[in-house]
């Protein structure tokens, strides 16, 4: 082959892959939840006494129903009027984000319509965590705190807060998990540095947890 159909060949693969990663892109749309069901579930006394941590799933899809529901759970909007959620924050910041990452891509959660808004036409799961199932699971919660929300003050207590209000949200995935026979485990060995790098956070959003979700492996 000649220089100059060499070039064109090498032209045409790189367009055709650009198509390919711009259409799945496009493909990546914002996702309207159905409405919260906030009747049903295990009384939270009996939620309380399932809540545990697991390490093994199905690779099962879950329903968009359950994965709204898990998701209004952990940090949805339950007093519209006001915008307050369904986890405390630390004077009320609202600063940590939750992403979603399946086989379909990664999303942020928006509390506010209760969509999944795209953000990576990828399936980042892997990168998620150094543990083999994370592999597996079909829905991987990373909880990122965006520090730009934090106001001002001491490094040191804003540290304290994201920590703390990241530990509010897991804790309402535990418990919706136990309610609806999911299995689920929270997160810290998460290689932060690649994996915000992977989801082109901004230097001012941190990485807290990560937390597995799925149905238990049968
Ligand atoms: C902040 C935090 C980080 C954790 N990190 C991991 C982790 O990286 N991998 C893991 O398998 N479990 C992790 N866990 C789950 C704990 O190991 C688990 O909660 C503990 O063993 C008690 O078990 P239980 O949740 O079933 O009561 C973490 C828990 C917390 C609260």
């Amino acid at each position: 082959m000649n220089t100059k159909s060499s070039r064109a060949v090498r032209w045409g693969l790189a367009s055709l892959l650009a198509f390919s990663v711009l259409a799945s892109a496009q493909e990546l749309r914002p996702l309207q939840l159905p409405p919260p069901q906030i009747d049903g579930g295990k009384p939270l006394m009996q939620a309380l006494k399932e809540r545990k941590s697991s390490r093994s799933f199905s690779a099962e899809k879950l329903p968009a129903q359950l994965l709204g529901d898990l998701l209004w759970a952990a940090f949805g909007t339950n007093r519209p009027d006001s915008g307050q959620r369904t986890a405390p924050s630390a004077m009320n910041r609202q600063e940590i984000d939750i992403y979603v990452a399946t086989a379909d891509g990664l999303f942020r959660y928006e509390a506010k319509g209760h969509t999944l808004q795209p953000v990576l036409a990828e399936d980042l799961r892997a990168a998620t965590g150094m543990q083999p199932f994370v592999n597996d699971a079909p829905v991987e919660l990373i909880y990122v705190a965006d520090y730009s929300r934090m106001g001002g003050g001491k490094d040191e207590d804003k540290n304290l807060y994201a920590a703390a209000d990241t530990g509010f949200i897991g804790q309402n995935v535990y418990l919706f998990c136990a309610s609806a026979g999911l299995a689920t485990v929270v997160r810290g060995s998460v290689d932060r540095v690649t994996l915000a790098k992977t989801m082109k956070l901004r230097p001012e959003q941190k990485i807290i947890l990560a937390q597995t979700v799925g149905y238990p492996q049968k």
